[in-house]
């Protein structure tokens, strides 16, 4: 996966929102990525799992597609990731209510400057409202450019405990 993807949810309205997240990780589960709960991709990601990831390559002009049902990782593994991030990364998950509306930025570095000194050192908690998402696919579509726009588009699709494999029309 490259280092950031777009990620899809979908609202109570059912209105979808896309936006670019971090992967923080990838294996033969899915592909994970940390947010704040209460934003509103946390939000939408707890009232409905179904989730979208789309990935571009420049280089090799590759789209990767995913669909599928999110799980949130384990406490265990949000802290480890969580203790890797800067200090001031760390401080600014607890300093900012993510997708909330503010009066200016100075507010935001007011809160930093709050936790700073709530959390002198190192030791800083992962914060509730924070953690990791695992989008764990049931639907996986390479697309590879091809010339005069007949490009390669493979969908494989979960099936039992396998996947079947779709050659799709451009
Ligand atoms: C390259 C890039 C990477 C980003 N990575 C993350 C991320 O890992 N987690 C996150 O919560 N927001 C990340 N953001 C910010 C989100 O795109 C988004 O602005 C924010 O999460 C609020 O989204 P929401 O209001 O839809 O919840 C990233 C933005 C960019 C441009």
């Amino acid at each position: 996966m490259p280092e950031a993807v777009s990620l899809a949810t979908v609202d109570a309205e059912e209105f979808p929102a896309a936006r670019m997240v971090l992967v923080k990780g990838t294996d033969e589960r899915g592909v994970v990525f940390y947010t704040n709960v209460n934003s509103n991709k946390g939000r939408h990601l707890r009232a409905n799992g179904k989730t979208a990831i789309c990935a571009w390559w420049i280089d090799t002009a590759t789209q990767v597609r995913l669909r599928g049902i999110v799980e949130e990782v384990t406490t265990a593994e949000a802290d480890a990731y969580f203790a890797t991030r800067p200090r001031i990364s760390r401080l600014g998950a607890w300093a900012s209510d993510q997708s909330e509306e503010i009066p200016g930025r100075e507010v935001l570095e007011a809160r930093v400057e709050e936790y700073a000194r709530k959390y002198p050192g190192e030791d800083i908690p992962r914060p509730p409202h924070w953690t990791g998402f695992r989008l764990i696919p049931d639907e996986i579509e390479f697309w590879r450019e091809g010339a005069y726009r007949l490009h390669d588009r493979l969908l494989y699709e979960r099936e039992g405990t396998g996947w079947k494999t779709k050659v799709l029309s451009p």
